[in-house]
């Protein structure tokens, strides 16, 4: 996973001394409260967005005249060294500190004294939080949005090379009728493009910003919440403070998001193991993504592709996980939402690994032409093309259909292809049936025929790729 590494965190017995609201409290929490309500060791992934919160809501304090100049050059002073530290990895996290703000906060004051104390002026930790989360989401969400565009060039790419591969149409696991290889592929560029819009729409919602909100009911500092939206390149503010530290539905939005994904994903991985298979026989990956047994010699397992469909399991329960944390809470802030950090962190990590892994290798992937035909002159494929022949000749589709259901029913005795009987034959089932009709029971033929827009046509297909590549461009 993509996830930074964790340094270790330091306890402390005395602890309790160092915590932000110790004053009012007459025992130390015992270390399982403290483990157990601690977030630091899975925030701390939070710490840049926190740092940059807080930059602009200095800057701001400080032009209202909350906080003097020489403050915020001590702050911005302060979290430059502790970004540096943190990067570095000199930063000490500690577990008395709770979390990623407090931790952060405290190390602010022991390096520059007051004015780390006035820093959370007029802010609390729950706008402060929310901030953060949708601050670091929407990074995430553009790294994605990137990832998913390359899933889409992979699949338009290899597309591009098989408008006139034929392979099998299936509708329930049988064969139905002929389509080209590339058209099945460009199915999934659809399913991905459209999450790519939902990814853009769940964007806009997360870009509002909580800051100012403070703990619930807004503050009475003269807080100027438009300008730390633009510093922080926000594209506006949440405008009802309760709801602002509240809610999460932009990370259920996400997540659902991501789960539709995977989903897409899943139903691609499972193609892929399919026609991989000694049955199917349709493509070859490349070794790099296969694994061998340690009994079975001649295995070559499509692990990457199988994981890429188990995941999509953890994905959906992240969804799941999310939905129920929101369910019961009454408002305000609870400290529940806590709990939403790990599922979107591991949501983002499974979906960026699973789209990079699955673009590579559907770029290494070996189309084997001549199974994949095979297999579409098996099944009867072009039965319906012999139908709608009929009907060009004036029979009702119905009757049509009948027919051709009788040639099936011959040529499946005889074990051969609807092309391979005469057409005396043909012709004693319909005698509307001519000479021409040959052309018309060709894979190719019944691929060309289909020309309708978004159909399987090999020019209906290249016009779609041409309208990707375009769109992908950039
Ligand atoms: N670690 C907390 C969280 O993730 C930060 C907010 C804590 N706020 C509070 N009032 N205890 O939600």
């Amino acid at each position: 996973m993509s996830s930074e590494p964790q340094p270790a965190l330091s306890t402390d017995p005395l602890a309790n001394k160092q915590q932000a609201w110790s004053a009012l409290f007459s025992e130390p929490m015992s270390q399982l409260v403290q483990r157990y309500t601690a977030s630091v060791g899975f925030d701390q992934r939070l710490w840049r967005a926190d740092i940059a919160g807080s930059l602009a809501h200095a800057a701001m304090l400080q032009a209202q005249g909350v906080i003097g100049a020489g403050d915020l050059a001590d702050i911005r002073r302060g979290l430059g060294q502790i970004a540096q530290e943190i990067e570095n990895g000199s930063f000490v996290w500690k577990l008395e500190l709770e979390d990623v703000h407090l931790n952060i906060e405290a190390r602010l004051t022991a390096l520059v004294g007051d004015a780390g104390k006035r820093l959370h002026t007029g802010r609390s930790r729950n706008d402060q939080v929310a901030t953060d989360v949708r601050l670091w989401l929407r990074g995430e969400i553009d790294t994605l949005a990137l990832l998913l565009a390359g899933m889409q060039r992979a699949l338009v790419e290899l597309a591009a090379a098989h408008a006139d591969t034929v392979m099998p149409g299936y509708t329930h696991m049988q064969v139905a009728q002929p389509v080209s290889f590339a058209h099945h592929l460009l199915a999934y560029v659809e399913m991905f493009a459209r999450d790519a819009e939902r990814l853009a729409d769940v964007r806009r919602r997360t870009n509002r910003l909580p800051l100012g909100a403070a703990a619930l009911a807004g503050t009475s500092y003269p807080l100027d919440r438009e300008s730390v939206a633009r510093t922080l390149g926000f594209e506006g503010v949440c405008q009802n403070s309760l709801d602002a530290v509240s809610d999460r539905d932009f990370a259920l939005e996400f997540s659902a998001f991501a789960a539709i994904c995977m989903v897409h994903v899943s139903r691609l991985a499972e193609e892929i193991v399919l026609w991989m298979s000694q049955n199917f026989g349709f493509i070859d990956l490349a070794d790099r993504y296969c694994t061998g047994s340690s009994i079975m010699p001649q295995k070559r397992n499509p692990d990457v592709a199988e994981l890429a469909r188990g995941k999509s399991g953890r994905v959906v329960g992240h969804l799941m996980g999310l939905l129920t944390l929101m369910k019961g809470q009454p408002l305000t802030y609870n400290k529940d939402n806590q709990e939403d950090k790990e599922p979107l962190f591991d949501t983002v990590d499974t979906l960026a690994d699973t789209l990079r892994i699955m673009a590579e290798m559907v770029g290494g992937i070996t189309v084997k032409k001549e199974a994949m035909e095979r297999a579409a002159l098996k099944g009867y494929a072009t039965a319906t093309d012999l139908a709608d022949y009929l009907v060009k000749k004036g029979l009702p589709f119905r009757d049509a259909h009948e027919a051709v259901a009788h040639a099936v029913k011959i040529a499946l005795q005889r074990g051969v292809d609807l092309a391979e009987l005469s057409l005396a034959e043909l012709q004693a089932l319909q005698p509307r049936i001519e000479a021409d009709v040959a052309a018309v029971l060709t894979l190719r033929g019944s691929l060309a025929a289909r020309s309708v827009l978004g159909g399987t046509a090999p020019v209906q297909v290249l016009a779609q790729v041409a309208r990707h590549r375009a769109r992908l461009a950039g």
